[in-house]
């Protein structure tokens, strides 16, 4: 049963450390939680918020439904053979402590993506991804309660629609199902190592470590990670605000007429990808910071919230910088965080 708690603060539940409220908030154990009848009357009336880890999100008003607060817990392994096991996991699993025990059992999948903050029910709705290593590579389904079918679902990884930073839940399933399990398909022996990525390799050349383990590949990111961008317990902030846009060779090229040097990725369709960050500092918003709120001096990309800055300024930010970066480089950011 969830026990649904009236005019509750979100400010601890969200890492941007906004504080609005919501009208009730209650936690959900298990997913049979959500068929409760007093529950079940907020969500087929669409009133209602599902937060993991709070690390995507950016409060600009009080929320004025159930805001439920995913704990379903559990690890349990459901295929096993010598090369690879699968391992569902409880949605209201903290992100990063999955990838810690994951570690410890030598299974190899999640290193790069060590430190990402937020919970494990979050990670496929925008497809997770970090130096080099994205979720889909090791995504098998994961079940949810659909709301307005009333019943739980099982998706697979071929109907989930995964793309960078997205997901069947940003598109066709968004705001209707609330994911329950996730299943991984982890390495037990022979790891997939990726560590091309240039700061990562980069870490390690340093280090003079020429084949890295799983550990060491989680150890650098975490390194790697502290150093670019501010923990979230420190300092209020949902990571990359933005994702890094994709433009046509036709519009790199017109660009390149005006701009000599872009720093960019050419992904397999020949379109590109342009770091964001760079963008964001050549329109002059590196560094910027007013009031309590501003972009993270080491890694632009970032919006941060230094005290208590309500969420309206952090948007009307974004959105600054959204009109700066279309004007200079015609190129329209997209924010990556749900701004509610
Ligand atoms: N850059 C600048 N100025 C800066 C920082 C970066 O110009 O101050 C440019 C540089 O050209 C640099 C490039 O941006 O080479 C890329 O920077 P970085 O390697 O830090 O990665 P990113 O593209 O900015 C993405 C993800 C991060 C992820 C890192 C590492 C997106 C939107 N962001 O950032 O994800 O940790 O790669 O894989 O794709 C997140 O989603 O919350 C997140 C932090």
């Amino acid at each position: 049963m969830i026990r649904l708690s009236k005019n509750q603060s979100l400010e601890r539940l969200n890492t941007f450390g906004i504080d609005v409220n919501a009208k009730f908030l209650g936690e959900i154990t298990y997913p049979e939680d959500l068929e409760d009848p007093n529950i079940y009357k907020h969500l087929i009336d669409k009133q209602f918020l599902t937060i993991g880890g709070g690390s995507n999100i950016l409060f600009t008003k009080d929320f004025e439904g159930v805001v439920l607060h995913n704990k379903i817990m559990g690890k349990e392994i459901i295929a096993d053979n010598s090369s690879h096991t699968e391992v569902r996991f409880g949605a209201g699993e903290n992100w990063h402590e999955t990838v810690l025990w994951c570690l410890k059992n030598n299974f190899g999948g999640m290193e790069n993506l060590s430190l990402i903050p937020g919970s494990m029910g979050a990670a496929p709705i925008q497809n997770i991804g970090a130096y080099g290593q994205e979720l889909q590579n090791i995504f098998v389904e994961l079940e949810a309660f659909h709301v307005e079918e009333k019943r739980f679902i099982k998706i697979h990884k071929s109907e989930m629609n995964f793309g960078y930073r997205s997901s069947i839940f940003k598109g066709s399933l968004k705001n209707k199902a609330i994911i329950t399990t996730v299943t991984l398909k982890l390495s037990k022996l022979n790891h997939h190592i990726k560590s091309s990525y240039a700061s990562l390799a980069n870490y390690l050349k340093e280090r003079g470590i020429n084949h890295p383990s799983i550990q060491d590949i989680s150890s650098a990111v975490i390194a790697v990670r502290q150093s670019k961008l501010p923990n979230p317990k420190e300092l209020g902030n949902a990571g990359s605000f933005f994702k890094n846009p994709v433009i046509s060779v036709k519009q790199f090229e017109i660009l390149l007429k005006s701009f000599s040097v872009i720093p960019h990725y050419i992904l397999p369709d020949e379109s590109i990808k342009i770091p964001a960050a760079w963008l964001i500092e050549r329109t002059g918003w590196k560094n910027f910071r007013k009031n309590n709120f501003g972009t993270y001096p080491k890694q632009p990309l970032v919006l941060v919230n230094y005290g208590n800055s309500s969420g309206l300024e952090i948007k009307n930010l974004s959105l600054a910088i959204i009109e700066s970066v279309k004007k200079k480089f015609n190129i329209e950011l997209q924010a990556e965080v749900n701004i509610l």
